[in-house]
């Protein structure tokens, strides 16, 4: 990528996309051509607050500082005229709740998708709309991550704040209202909200009527790639955006994520591995798992489907490990100015397969995909000592790649074909890891020459609302190219397999003692 050149003649008559990424860790802000060549990125990170075991919030102030300051720095530093950038679109974690009031001031801090505190509202929600009717409408059980459980709570505990609330909104939504006054969202990332009616691509009057919440409460719905209003005088000035540049629906990050490594169509899927990991397909249909172990949303392409499993804390586990255990690797890196994922990952590679009989469970924020259960927590079994931290890396590692394993079971399970799997997001760019997916999944496994994922995503979606390109098919087929793909290994992949098995049955031999854990 060329950051931080001058626009010169023949750059003046291209067309530019913004995607905006607003990702747990922080948010990325890609400018691209409309070739699909990134020529200015710039990410801002932001905390994450755990006020207690189990939940998990953000200030929404800090996502539109972060976006504000991302689009002006990559507006700045490419030197692109803002009257070429033709279109912005926002991709951004899904699930999680924002709350307005009239004013369009946010009333608290967001409940984000790895928030476990509503078990109690998802149970209400199930019993007052009926388990079926409540799948074959919102396609999914009550999930904890899901936004419904997380108004419920929010009226029960906080009636002070849901009373002066005027408007619900998701994540990206809400830069989308501070860009542009609109409050609107779409229906990749509607889908995550438990609100709507999948197969209609609605929200569904009958689960709203049922739980009590007020339509007008809610964005107006679009697809993906429509046109839902243009940035203000305002954010113009705050963002170097020129005022009536259109901004599109924009998708959830994993849907968004999928256009930018190509999955458009049936038979292709991907892995990604950010905070949080996810296995996603497309489908023509809208496939359905009674038991809810992965969730099926409307795809961000018109008239498709998508089956998308979620391991809550896959990333998150990896940065859990940095940050409080690899302190010695920190320091090399800061030494060597390299990232110290890099160093960790080396290290695990020099640990055989197994990691010398221990097995790691990434269940520190409960976990969604396959086990729909918030009460759940991490677990390093089999520790020994003669384990040092490289074992404990590679652990981590298998572990978060064992639970893609067990979705890709479940897709498999529910004839949901994958042909080809592609992979993105900060594990996708390890060959270490990606080889380790490869030989788990007996499949191979390929990288896209733009890492840029859900920024492109959601660039590739303003780009199809401009007009520039026709349809999202046409897109991907002309800008999202393969790169690398690892072949498996099935020596490896027996060699994984033992220990799959037990990683499988240690979530079920320790069901209830999480249980037990959590009423101490
Ligand atoms: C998907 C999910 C996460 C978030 C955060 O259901 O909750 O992947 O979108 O990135």
């Amino acid at each position: 990528m060329d950051n931080g050149f001058a626009e010169s003649e023949g750059m003046r008559n291209l067309k530019y996309l913004l995607g905006i990424d607003l990702g747990t860790s922080g948010t990325k802000t890609v400018l691209f051509e409309e070739t699909g060549r990134a020529v200015a990125s710039e990410t801002i990170e932001y905390p994450l607050y755990q006020p207690k075991n189990g939940w998990a919030e953000q200030e929404p102030e800090d996502w539109w500082n972060a976006a504000r300051d991302t689009v002006k720095a990559v507006i700045a530093k490419s030197g692109v005229k803002p009257e070429n950038v033709k279109g912005v679109g926002i991709s951004g974690q899904m699930h999680g709740l924002v709350l307005l009031d009239r004013e369009g001031r946010v009333l608290r801090r967001s409940i984000l998708w790895c928030d476990g505190r509503t078990q109690e509202e998802c149970d209400e929600i199930t019993q007052t709309i009926g388990k079926e009717r409540l799948i074959e409408l919102s396609a999914n059980p009550a999930l904890t991550g899901f936004t419904a459980g997380k108004i419920l709570w929010v009226r029960k505990h906080e009636p002070e704040v849901y009373e002066k609330a005027a408007h619900i909104l998701l994540p990206k939504d809400y830069i989308r209202y501070k860009l542009t006054g609109e409050y609107a969202t779409e229906v990749s990332d509607a889908s995550g909200m438990q609100l709507m009616d999948v197969a209609k691509r609605t929200w569904s009057d009958e689960i709203l009527e049922g739980l009590g919440i007020e339509k007008r409460l809610l964005g107006k719905m679009y697809e993906s790639q429509d046109v839902t209003g243009e940035v203000h005088q305002e954010a113009a000035a705050l963002t170097g955006l020129a005022a009536g540049t259109i901004v599109v629906g924009g998708a959830g990050d994993n849907p968004a994520a999928a256009i930018g490594t190509g999955i458009v169509s049936q038979g292709k899927a991907f892995t990604t591995i950010g905070t949080s990991a996810v296995v996603y397909a497309v489908s023509d249909r809208m496939a359905l798992d009674p038991k809810g172990r992965v969730h099926t949303l409307c795809a961000s392409v018109p008239g498709k489907w998508t089956v998308m499993s979620c391991t809550q804390a896959a990333g998150l586990s990896l940065q859990w490990l940095r940050n409080h255990v690899c302190t010695p690797e920190m320091a090399e890196a800061a030494e060597k100015g390299v990232d110290p994922y890099e160093i960790m990952t080396a290290e695990a590679a020099r640990v055989p397969i197994g990691s010398e009989k221990l097995i790691y469970l990434p269940y520190l924020m409960g976990e969604r995909s396959p086990h729909p259960d918030p009460d759940c927590r991490g677990v390093f079994f089999g520790l020994s000592a003669m384990h040092e931290r490289p074992h404990l890396i590679r652990s981590v590692m298998e572990g978060i790649s064992f639970s893609q394993w067990e979705c890709v079971e479940v897709f498999r399970e529910m004839g949901v074909p994958i042909e080809d799997m592609m992979i993105c997001g900060g594990g996708g760019r390890s060959p270490f890891w990606r080889q380790m997916l490869a030989d788990m999944y007996g499949c191979s496994v390929s990288t896209v020459q733009s890492d840029q994922g859900g920024a492109l995503g959601a660039a590739i979606l303003a780009g199809v609302g401009a007009g520039i390109y026709s349809d999202l098919e046409t897109a991907c087929d002309a800008l999202v190219r393969k790169k690398d793909s690892s072949e498996p290994n099935m020596a490896a992949n027996g060699a994984y397999v033992k220990y799959f098995t037990l990683y499988k049955e240690l979530y079920r031999t320790l069901f209830q003692s999480f249980k037990d854990l959590k009423n101490i």
